[in-house]
Parts: structure tokens; sequence; C-alpha cells
């Protein structure tokens, strides 16, 4: 079986996407490749993570373009140039158009940190989320692995794992607590049930 070409996109830390690339090098992930790192922002530690586990990377900067449509469409030439098959959204903090996601349908992947439906959509991303369910005040959050279409945090649901929520919580505790218990492990089993998936088919 080829296995599934598949390409990550970032924009800042990149610990999904560490958990990404180790669990290629411990075998979790074993039908597929990660062949390219695109970052939404340069300079940010993804990119050398990216580059110390000997994976290509490139910069694609929103604000280098007047249009949104001009941007999604830099970032597909990058993709379809390396023949990506399957596209992780791994921390990539911009939302990408329907002429975009119409192009990979069920070939895009992404992680949220809650549970969806809950704390999702637009203007929810990264602390903010954490945010807004300590405010609410549930008990059990998570994180989700979905499928991307033009809705955003709309696409089928393919994992999720709850994390409990403790006293005390601040928002950058229980980011970590949700990273540590949910995120780095769904994200690198969803991507091997898609990248089998794809890889298959083929
Ligand atoms: C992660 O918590 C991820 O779930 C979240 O941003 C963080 C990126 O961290 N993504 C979103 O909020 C998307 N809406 P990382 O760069 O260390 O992987």
């Amino acid at each position: 079986m080829t296995p599934t070409n598949i390409a990550v996109l970032v924009s800042g830390g990149g610990t999904n996407l560490q958990a990404l690339i180790d669990a290629e090098k411990s075998g979790i992930i074993k039908s597929g490749k990660i062949s390219l790192v695109i970052s939404s922002k340069p300079g940010v530690f993804a990119l050398e993570r990216a580059e110390k586990a000997g994976i290509k990377t490139a910069v694609c900067e929103r604000k280098a373009f007047a249009d949104k449509k001009d941007f999604d469409n830099a970032l597909l030439k990058l993709l379809e140039e390396n023949g990506t098959e399957l596209i992780v959204l791994a921390g990539f903090m911009c939302i990408l158009g329907k002429e975009f996601t119409d192009k990979y349908p069920e070939r895009i992947i992404n992680i949220h940190p809650s549970l969806i439906p809950s704390f999702c959509g637009a203007g929810f991303y990264g602390l903010r989320v954490h945010e807004a369910a300590l405010s609410y005040g549930v008990k059990v959050t998570g994180a989700t692995v979905h499928f991307v279409n033009e809705i955003p945090d709309g696409g089928r649901i393919i994992m999720q794992k709850a994390v409990y929520i403790e006293d005390g919580d601040t928002p950058e505790i229980l980011q970590k607590r949700v990273m540590e218990q949910a995120e780095w492990e769904i994200m690198p089993l969803a991507c091997e049930k898609v990248a089998f998936d794809i890889a298959s088919k083929k």
C-alpha cells in the first residue's frame, strides 16, 4: 500500500505537529507520510520542529495577500505541487474558503480543543476556547478531530476524547491538560485512520 501523502498546516508552537511526527516515527502512523509543513506565520517553533525532523517547510502568510481567495489559492498551489492527498490542520489559525475545502472533500482534518458542538465555530480558537468553557462552567471538555468543510468546525466528527475540568483551572492549565490528555493522543490516531482509508482506496 502506497502511504498517503500528508501536509500539515500550522500557525504556532506545533505540539500537535510534534505528536504527528513522533507517531510516524513510532509506527502509530503507518499509512501516511508527512512530506510538507506549511505555516501561516514565519518564525514559529512548529517550523523548527519540522526542519529537525527533516520535513520540507513553507511559509504562506495571510497578510502577504490582498484577498483571502489569493491566500487560499497560494496554499492550494503549494499543496498541489507537493502531491498532497491529506491535509492536517494542527493549530492552523486561518479559516479556509469553500472553494478550497470543496477541492479536498473529506481530505482535510482539523483538531479543535473542545467537544464539538460546544465552544466551536468562528472566533473560537486557542485559549479562547478554554476561557469560554471555564466561564460557562462546564465540568467536562475535551478535543475533537473532524473533517473540514466550508462551515468552521462543522464537518463530520472523526474522533473525540473527554477531559475533566478541575477546581482552580485557568485557561492555560486547562489548555495544557486538554493537549496532554486528548489532543496529542487523538490527533495521530485520527490521522492514521483517515490516511489508511485514503491509501486503501488508491
Ligand atoms: C491546539 O490546542 C489546537 O487544538 C488549537 O490550537 C492549539 C495549537 O497548538 N486549535 C484551534 O483552536 C483551532 N480552532 P499547537 O500549535 O501546539 O499544536
